[in-house]
């Protein structure tokens, strides 16, 4: 087969793209080694900055997320006995929205599916070829085991942190930066309905918790654990009882239902040395990891998709390179922003089990309750704007 623009990757970023591609009369073919019902049930992300859902909108998504989605006007901060609230909206005048990542995925899989648009799902032994080229190549074994090959003018990597793209780049070590935290998060999708109507962030001595929500009917919570700990340690009764003692605040009940899944999660930082090697782009989780406490990753690779996006309309209808040259250093500004800004967060609500630690990061928080320039440099990073 041939194309202009091999996707390797049919989560979010490579169907993202696949979309501003095709809205621009660009054609691409997607590969990816999981089956649709795999990748539309990932539970994920769940919280869109303004500018993602300008880019969902603008590839034709975004209609069911306005009518289903929350909008949230701020987040609260909690420490023990204090929950404060932090209004993005009256702060810098943009809000955000609670959608899920399944939900997205959903979207973006009708629209491709209502456009025709071909993506080999089950594809294994994904290789890539002949980056340096002009012509570089894609081969796979398709879901009913026969060999294929794509050529394509480009390849754009979207197949996250653990897929072949990035390890195709030779020496990609060089200038990678990666942070491995000593914790983890205990995730948990509940049938209830929220107890509260903005996300929850809340510090406390036995660890982080954290309240957000997926609908008027589905709450969504995390627990800082150890990341050796055991799912099996964490009956339901546990969780809720942890998660009430976490969150409690004066004249507040954490509202308890079926839980319907968890799972802990590990937190790293990663950032790729770099995102481009000769016809190989990387994008999204493929190229950088941020640990999810500042809702960052969707949203890092949906700006990703924009920027490689613009360039590749520029390549395809001028002939002009020189946004895709630029592409690693101007997707990399933007995604040491998204890392630092969750790096802190991560760094300021998760306790370490020092009493020192524990002070300062109270006195970061109590100061961050009363000054509206530290609540407003949290709002800008939050909402995303860069
Ligand atoms: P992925 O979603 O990882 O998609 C990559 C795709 O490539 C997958 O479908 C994979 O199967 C496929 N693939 C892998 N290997 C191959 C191969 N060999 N061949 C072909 N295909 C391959 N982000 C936010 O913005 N807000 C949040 O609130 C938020 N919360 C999160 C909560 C949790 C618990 C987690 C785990 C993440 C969260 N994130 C959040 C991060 C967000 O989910 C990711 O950043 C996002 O999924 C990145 O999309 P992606 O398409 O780049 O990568
Ligand atoms: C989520 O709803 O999954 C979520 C929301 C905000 C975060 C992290 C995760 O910071």
């Amino acid at each position: 087969m041939k194309t202009q623009v091999a996707i390797i990757g049919a989560g979010p970023s490579g169907l993202m793209l696949n979309r501003y591609l095709a809205l621009h009369g660009i054609e691409s073919i997607v590969i990816e080694d999981r089956s649709r019902e795999y990748v539309e049930s990932r539970i994920r992300a769940g919280l869109l900055e303004a500018q993602t859902v300008s880019l969902l909108d603008e590839i034709g998504v975004g209609e069911r997320l306005h009518r289903e989605g929350l909008e949230h006007e701020g987040i609260y901060l909690q420490i023990p006995g204090e929950r404060k609230n932090i209004n993005f909206k009256e702060l810098i005048g943009y809000s955000v929205w609670v959608y899920g990542q399944t939900e997205v995925q959903k979207d973006l899989d009708r629209a491709c599916d209502a456009a025709g648009q071909k993506i080999f799902y089950e594809a294994k032994d994904v290789q890539l070829h002949d980056l340096e080229s002009e012509s570089p190549a894609v081969t796979f074994t398709d879901s009913e085991g026969n060999p294929q090959r794509i050529d394509a003018a480009v390849i754009a990597g979207c197949d996250g942190f653990w897929g072949p793209s990035r390890k195709a780049i030779p020496d990609v070590e060089v200038g990678s930066f990666e942070r491995v935290y000593p914790f983890a998060w205990l995730g948990v999708m509940a049938d209830v309905e929220p107890s509260t109507d903005e996300l929850i962030y809340a510090w406390h001595p036995d660890g982080f918790a954290m309240h957000s929500m997926r609908s008027n009917s589905v709450s969504r919570f995390y627990l800082q654990v150890d990341p050796n700990d055991d799912i099996k340690n964490w009956s339901d009764e546990r969780i809720w009882d942890a998660l009430s003692t976490r969150m409690a605040v004066e004249g507040w009940t954490l509202k308890r239902g079926p839980i319907t899944e968890k799972s802990i999660l590990a937190m790293r930082s990663f950032v790729a040395g770099k995102l481009q090697h000769g016809r190989l782009f990387l994008v999204g989780d493929a190229g950088h990891i941020v640990p999810p406490t500042g809702a960052k990753g969707l949203n890092a690779a949906a700006n990703d998709v924009r920027f490689l996006g613009e360039a590749l309309v520029s390549f395809f209808k001028d002939g002009d390179e020189s946004g895709l040259a630029g592409y690693s250093d101007r997707a990399k500004e933007t995604i040491w922003r998204v890392t630092h800004f969750s790096w802190w967060m991560t760094t300021m609500l998760h306790t370490s089990g020092n009493e020192f630690d524990n002070q300062l990061q109270l006195s970061q928080l109590k100061h961050l309750f009363k000054n509206q320039a530290l609540q407003t440099n949290l709002a800008q990073n939050y909402v995303g704007i860069r």
